[in-house]
């Protein structure tokens, strides 16, 4: 038998109280119906979760930023229609069209959530990297997504793009936070051009179909994957934010994840925003006393974090989150990694409530999976799929794809076509057909299901790493330490850790001459991380004489994690070692 955490009553009626029922009645015109949308017609994010409120609650606080320093600044939705009117007016100067790519490279400072919306409000399509990319990574994701603006900040600006810029053409505008007179040369100053902007009047006339969110994400092979979404993925975002995370108008809300991430965007912005609740957003990197105290000082009554940071808290112990009034939170729930079932336990000891695991993808957009409110949980399970949503466990039969019965593992899939679904690999159309099978998107999940329509997860179908929740694409890592010229050949895997489930592990075979020796380590380790990020970058180097691979010369990766964990080799019929 399964543990079942039973829940109390709850304290506010779920927005989800019956799910057999909500999935009967689901229809797709009625979710969209739900919008307010555009007054001639036609779907934009930015209209829903700005415009909306802007008239109806305009002294609504949308955002509280918790500065770096302390401060603490409020941005109402009349405050926040007013800045992305200006931004988008910014861009309406520049000449951008609708369509082109904006990118963001910031923390989580309120000029980048005005860029998103703004961005959004102006029909050009937003794209945010992680702060705490290297060069490398930016330059790749800003050639694939050929950004033409980029919002960062002066520091950002000079340590990270100015090295990269002259490989950067279709880089048109740079627009700096803060200080105007502080701009280098070929910067502009964000701070000038907002005040100086004419507010546009009206969101652009964006239709459902049109492109609006750009995420990048990791693949085994290759160069990055730049997933794109449209406008009409806000008919899920805030459906399934509403429905998986609970939200009431009155909450309280705090997404811990960073824009720069999937889940930053479509949970910390617009999921929030289009359900009228009040965002805290947390300038701050992670800290166990800091983030109880947000919790308590903040009132937060959702929250939505991830699995690592759980693991963390829990290492810090139990004096804190007893040090501090919790009695306000109402719903927990994470994502991006499994949630072991002792972090379930330990929520309900600490938090004075179990941990909700959801489940989902860059490529999902949204949340499909979870552990409703209205639910007892299973420590374990990643739930079950939202109304709307019907998934797959398909199994292979020789060459087939064929769906199994309770119990079987296989890849999980889900029915195409829900709204938030990507509608592109940027540039890599036989890349994005390869995802789909029929009528099913192939997730490169393994899952099972059992016997109650639970979703388990087993494990990923292929070798991307997943290293505190931020997928890593172990090709990026090894292409980028074979550039240094003390490193002939790398294989990089995903190495089992107990905080991060996993962290980034390379082998490499040292160039000729070169001794496999501390100082060589040290020198690749600094590069690694100088050119990739501290994200990115590998936490361990083992110096190797061979690396396996298959006679077409691929690294088996596969090969050379069973060896790191004492596993069995398993199927080695077309390893060729080389050296
Ligand atoms: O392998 C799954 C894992 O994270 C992958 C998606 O990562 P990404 O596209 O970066 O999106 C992260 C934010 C949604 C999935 O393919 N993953 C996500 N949620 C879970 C999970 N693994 C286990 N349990 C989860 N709840």
């Amino acid at each position: 038998m399964d543990e079942v955490i039973r829940k109390g009553p709850p304290e506010l009626t779920p927005t989800l109280p019956d799910y057999a029922r909500a999935c009967a009645d689901f229809s797709w015109d009625t979710a969209r119906a739900e919008l307010a949308g555009l007054p001639g017609g036609g779907l934009n994010i930015a209209f829903e979760a700005v415009d909306r409120y802007a008239t109806s609650a305009p002294e609504r606080v949308a955002f509280r930023f918790l500065r770096r320093g302390g401060e603490v600044e409020d941005l109402t939705w009349a405050g926040l229609r007013e800045g992305t009117a200006r931004f988008a007016g910014v861009l309406e100067g520049l000449g951008v069209r609708p369509g082109d790519r904006v990118f963001a490279l910031a923390g989580r400072i309120p000029e980048l959530y005005v860029a998103a919306l703004g961005t959004l409000r102006h029909g050009a399509v937003f794209c945010s990297l992680f702060a705490a990319f290297g060069p490398e990574p930016i330059r790749t994701r800003m050639e694939i997504g050929a950004g033409r603006v980029l919002v960062t900040t002066p520091a950002l600006y000079t340590r990270k793009v100015a090295p990269i810029r002259d490989r950067l053409p279709a880089l048109e505008f740079v627009l700096l936070t803060g200080d105007p007179n502080a701009c280098p040369e070929g910067t502009l100053s964000l701070t000038r051009l907002l005040e100086e902007a004419t507010p546009t009047k009206e969101a652009a006339q964006t239709r459902e179909d049109d492109p609006a969110l750009l995420h990048f994400t990791s693949g085994t092979t290759g160069k990055p994957k730049g997933a794109l979404h449209a406008h009409g993925a806000v008919i899920w975002h805030r459906l399934s934010a509403r429905w998986a995370l609970d939200l009431h108008p009155e909450d309280v809300y705090w997404c811990t994840a960073d824009p720069g991430w999937v889940t930053g965007v479509s949970y910390g912005i617009v999921g929030p925003l289009t359900n009228g609740v009040t965002s805290i957003v947390d300038e701050g990197e992670f800290n166990p006393e800091r983030w109880y105290r947000i919790l308590d000082e903040q009132r937060v009554t959702v929250w939505y974090t991830a699995p690592t940071a759980l693991r963390l808290l829990i290492r810090a112990g139990m004096d804190l989150p007893r040090a501090v009034d919790l009695s306000r939170l109402r719903h927990v729930a994470s994502v991006g990694e499994p949630l072991n079932p002792h972090a379930v336990r330990w929520g309900v000891e600490a938090l004075g409530l179990p941990i909700h695991d959801t489940w989902w993808q860059t490529e999902t957009g949204g949340i499909l999976i979870a552990n409703l409110a209205a639910e007892d949980i299973h420590p374990g399970a990643m739930g079950r799929t939202l109304p709307g949503i019907e998934a797959a466990i398909l199994a292979r039969r020789g060459d087939a794809l064929e769906p199994a019965p309770p119990g079987e593992e296989g890849e999980l899939a889900i029915r195409a076509g829900w709204p938030s679904m990507f509608r592109a690999y940027l540039n890599e159309e036989a890349r994005y057909r390869r995802c789909f099978k029929d009528s099913w998107y192939l997730t490169g999940d393994l899952a099972r299901r059992d016997a109650d329509g639970l979703l388990w997860f087993v494990g990923r179908a292929d070798d991307v790493i997943n290293s505190s929740g931020h997928l890593v694409g172990p090709f990026e890592v090894e292409s980028a330490l074979m550039e240094h010229p003390g490193a002939a050949e790398a294989g990089v895997i995903g190495k089992p850790d107990p905080v991060a489930m996993e962290v980034v592990k390379a082998f490499v075979i040292p160039a000729a001459g070169r001794a496999p020796d501390e100082a060589l380590r040290a020198e690749l380790m600094a590069y690694a991380r100088k050119r990739l990020g501290p994200a990115v970058a590998p936490r361990e180097i083992e110096f190797v004489t061979t690396l396996p691979r298959t006679r077409s010369g691929k690294v088996l990766r596969r090969l050379l994690k069973a060896r790191e964990l004492g596993l069995p080799e398993g199927d080695t019929s077309t390893l060729e070692e080389a050296s």
